[in-house]
């Protein structure tokens, strides 16, 4: 007997599920099920997943949107102490449960939109105890919103200011203090940087993806989106999970990242907001067969956006995807962006590896689906 079994999707399919593993796809069975959901020739697809946020931060930075629309730009915002620092301040003063509070409310506002998984990066506190406290809060979100949450540490996303004009000593201070203790504490799976001519370079990247891989860590970076900074090529030499943003990739870059098996992860929500008109090499990466995935980047700053379905469409009207792209870019390439993937083979070594592992997933017969 099956726990769930889901009946009259569209096309009079029926899925059915064993614990959290989908054990059968086809037409109506006779199998029974301890529960039974009519979706009434609804579509059903895999939960979406948002593998790119900043989900937990102090403040708003409404007022500098203002500005913007004034004509400031995020550059110059940036240059002048606002920007990141500003919610690194917010951030800061920040009790646990303010922090958890508004990253609770945003997670439950990208879950209604059917978010199942949801990537939340560190890097608004730039201080040895802020960047744990924003981990260990992310980690607890899952308590109060049916999602999973994979974290990121981004201690590299800027200069704090007790290190004004000496990003190196920065560096220095993220790779021998704070990354071993967010490694000791197994408070991430993967780290990233910011390499960007307003942030670091890529030499300074370099040395905490260096760092970070001999932790056992694996990387992604925030790449060549106000610039080209080189960050898709540098991300490639690291066998970075993901490259995010790309607007500025050079054909070099993305072809690093397909030889590397990198992810492109595109944010339509901060090229809307920051009213960029240039739209990352979309017909480049199809050609050199990098797979697109589709975030919202939900920060402060940027995009204020908690909608995976916005995020889609934005990638569809503004990016050019189509819509399957747009699905496979909310699901399973934005899984692979994060490292999570389920149990198929990869490999057609993997078939005869195990010893007594099914790895049957489905068996057609003269195109008949006959067991799965
Ligand atoms: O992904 N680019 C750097 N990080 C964020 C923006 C963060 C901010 O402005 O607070 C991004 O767009
Ligand atoms: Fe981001």
């Amino acid at each position: 007997m099956w726990d769930l079994l889901i009946t009259d999707a569209v096309g009079g399919t029926a899925i059915a599920l064993e614990g959290d593993r989908i054990a059968y796809v086809g037409k109506e069975p006779s199998q029974r099920a301890a529960e039974v959901l009519s979706v009434e020739g609804r579509l059903v697809t895999p939960g979406l997943v948002d593998c790119h946020t900043h989900l937990v931060f102090g403040g708003d930075r409404s007022g500098e949107w203002e500005r913007r629309l004034a004509g400031a730009s995020y550059e110059e915002i940036a240059a002048g102490g606002g920007g990141i620092r500003s919610t690194v301040q917010a951030t800061r003063a920040a009790t646990d449960d303010e922090l958890l509070t508004g990253a609770v409310r945003r997670a439950a506002a990208l879950a209604a939109g059917g978010v199942t998984t949801i990537e939340v990066k560190s890097g608004y506190g730039l201080d040895l105890e802020t960047e744990l406290r924003m981990l260990r809060t992310a980690r607890r979100i899952p308590e109060h919103v049916p999602v999973d949450v994979v974290t990121t540490f981004l201690g590299a996303h800027t200069v704090p200011p007790e290190f004004d004009g000496d990003a190196d000593g920065y560096i220095r201070f993220v790779c021998d203090t704070v990354l071993p203790a967010v490694a000791s504490e197994g408070l991430a799976t993967a780290v990233d940087g910011f390499c960007e001519r307003i942030a670091f370079t890529s030499e300074q990247i370099d040395q905490v993806f260096t760092t970070a891989t001999a932790l056992g860590l694996r990387v992604k970076l925030h790449a060549d989106q106000l610039s080209d900074s080189g960050g898709a090529a540098l991300a490639a030499r690291h066998r970075a999970l993901s490259a995010d943003h790309l607007e500025h990739a050079s054909a070099e870059g993305i072809a690093a990242m397909a030889a590397a098996g990198t992810i492109a992860v595109l944010l339509p929500g901060a090229a809307y907001v920051l009213r960029e008109e240039r739209v990352p090499p979309v017909d480049a990466l199809r050609a050199a067969g990098v797979p697109i995935a589709i975030a919202t980047d939900c920060n402060p700053g940027t995009s204020p956006l908690v909608s995976m379905l916005l995020a889609m469409h934005l990638a569809c009207t503004r990016f050019g995807l189509t819509v399957d792209e747009a699905i496979a870019g909310a699901t399973d390439h934005a899984a692979h962006a994060l490292g999570l993937h389920g149990p198929m083979a990869e490999r057609p070594a993997e078939i005869v590896y195990w010893l007594g592992a099914n790895p049957v997933h489905a068996v057609i017969k003269r195109g008949k689906v006959v067991t799965s």
